[in-house]
């Protein structure tokens, strides 16, 4: 049986990192609701207890507060952040409410190292975001490390196993926090540490299988890793009750349907259905120029086009989703909020509600990197695995001004010639993104003894971590010099090249 350990969650942004970062130490984790019961952790065969973080004060009236028969059943249990003053008030110590939480840096003095903190230097700089504080030690338990303000940083009634700790072991800007929570599973949890993805592909069918039984699925595939990943898990795990739409909306990169139609159909036998609907969507947006007014029209137009397909396929009751865990960002900035930086996500749209379907989501815990790991050990082939990221409205968001079928022919060439040389160079899969613009703007040119009056090309090619924050990329002059020699020559209807040198922020990646 795979051994699980058991994440309790209390509403902390970082639950899901918690989750990430144990599934990295090669350990299955589970997040579970926080009041389920000890006697469903024990029939789960859990091999230990993590108390997640949360915005609650024990002191709250509807405090989150968990079955207190979990401190019973045997396991060793970590408490972070709200998890330690859960443990405080449980077990018989003594919390004191704070007005203001404690934030940011602090410097954590280790006092005895026991077996949660071998192997850790003597000092570490830890992150705190916690509101109320332990003042008093429930009874059988000590302090092993301080920081300025608390004394009970890191606690621990050893024989018990139990374990809290006041900051965040779990993400990056906590030093060494990953050695904490190794030692947490192999030495104290003991587990082994031979979880793989294959594990979570395994256990991943068994569910989908379970939840959907005989009923049809449907999954809107945009060709992009997460749908795609999702549709090859899903597909994995019941064939053909599995219909994917792939909606052709005029917008999409040169020889993109072809693409998603020769690895799906072919590689995967899929039920893939294609709908070319490129008139419907620009015949909508005719004469639009506004972006936020051509994203609700690209947006609208997707899910009448969606639900007439699903009209035609008969009884299908769920709606199958690459969604991953909402972006919560892990790099943390040094001052400032990280609760500012969760990123909302694009693409869970009003699609199930008006088309009454069940979501099926088997991606949903998992951060995008993970996601593409486990598209490689499904078999997708490296080009989608690897794929930068290309917006719902696709190239709609790209020609600026009015979307017109000559200037979407414009942009799909230069576009692909400016792939080539990307993944030519072997810069492609080292940027973030890398694509071309469509400016509505006509400049004089020569070619050979002619002037020319024509478009021009921006490029687009940024290095990003996250999206949220992102810088144009250095690219070695001469590669920057291939791709506008050859637009230029090659893109009938292009007098003009420009590289567009604006970080984001002010600018964002996109041009609308
Ligand atoms: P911006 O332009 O806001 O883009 O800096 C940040 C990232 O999000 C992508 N993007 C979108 N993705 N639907 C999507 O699925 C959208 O409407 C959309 N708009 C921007 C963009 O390509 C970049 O990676």
């Amino acid at each position: 049986m795979t051994q699980v350990v058991a994440v309790l969650d209390f509403g902390s942004q970082y639950t899901q990192v918690i989750a990430r970062r144990i599934r990295e130490c090669q350990v299955y984790s589970r997040i579970y609701p926080y009041d389920t019961t000890a006697a469903q952790l024990k029939k789960d065969g859990v091999q230990g207890i993590i108390l997640s973080g949360g915005p609650s004060s024990v002191f709250d009236k509807n405090a989150p507060i968990p079955d207190k028969r979990i401190f019973n059943i045997g396991v060793p249990v970590l408490g972070i952040c709200y998890g330690i003053q859960l443990m405080g008030f449980l077990l018989g110590g003594k919390v004191e409410k704070s007005k203001q939480r404690e934030y940011g840096h602090g410097l954590l003095d280790i006092n005895k190292k026991g077996r949660l903190l071998r192997g850790l230097k003597k000092q570490i700089r830890v992150w705190n975001s916690h509101g109320d504080k332990l003042i008093r030690l429930p009874s059988g338990f000590k302090a092993l490390a301080s920081t300025e303000n608390s004394s009970f940083a890191i606690i621990t009634d050893a024989k018990r196993d139990f374990y809290g700790l006041q900051f965040h072991p779990e993400v990056y800007h906590t030093e060494q926090g990953i050695k904490i929570i190794q030692n947490f599973l192999y030495q104290i949890c003991r587990c082994s540490g031979d979880w793989s993805m294959a594990d979570y592909i395994i256990r991943s069918i068994a569910t989908i299988r379970e939840t959907v039984g005989d009923k049809r699925v449907i999954l809107a595939l945009s060709g992009g890793v997460d749908s795609s990943v999702a549709a090859v898990l899903i597909h994995r795990a019941i064939g053909s009750q599995l219909t994917c739409v792939f909606v052709d909306n005029g917008l999409l990169r040169l020889n993109e349907r072809e693409t998603v139609e020769r690895i799906f159909k072919e590689n995967f036998e899929f039920d893939l259905r294609v709908k070319r609907s490129s008139n419907q969507f620009l015949k909508r947006l005719k004469g639009i120029v506004n972006p936020e007014r051509k994203r609700k029209i690209i947006g609208k137009v997707f899910i009448e086009v969606f639900e007439e397909a699903v009209k035609t396929m008969g009884d299908v009751k769920f709606l199958g989703q690459g969604t991953l865990y909402p972006d919560v960002i892990e790099s943390i900035p040094i001052d400032g909020n990280p609760a500012a930086l969760i990123k909302t996500h694009h693409n869970v749209g009003g699609l199930p509600k008006r088309m009454k379907l069940k979501l099926l989501e088997p991606l949903r815990e998992l951060f995008k990197d993970e996601v593409r790991k486990l598209g490689e050990e499904l078999g997708l082939p490296k080009e989608m695995v690897w794929r930068q990221p290309f917006p719902g409205p696709g190239l709609g968001v790209r020609v600026m001004g009015e979307i017109t079928r000559p200037r979407l022919d414009i942009l799909r060439q230069a576009d692909a010639i400016l792939i080539e040389e990307m993944k030519k160079s072997g810069f492609y899969y080292k940027v973030w993104q890398s694509f071309a613009v469509f400016l509505p703007v006509r400049t004089v040119g020569v070619m050979g003894d002619e002037r020319t009056y024509d478009n021009v090309i921006a490029l687009r090619i940024v290095n990003s971590t996250d999206a949220m924050t992102a810088d144009w990329a250095r690219l070695p002059y001469p590669v920057i010099e291939t791709i506008s020699t050859r637009i230029s020559n090659e893109v009938k209807g292009v007098n003009r090249v420009v590289l567009d040198i604006s970080s984001k922020p002010p600018s964002t990646i996109e041009w609308e």
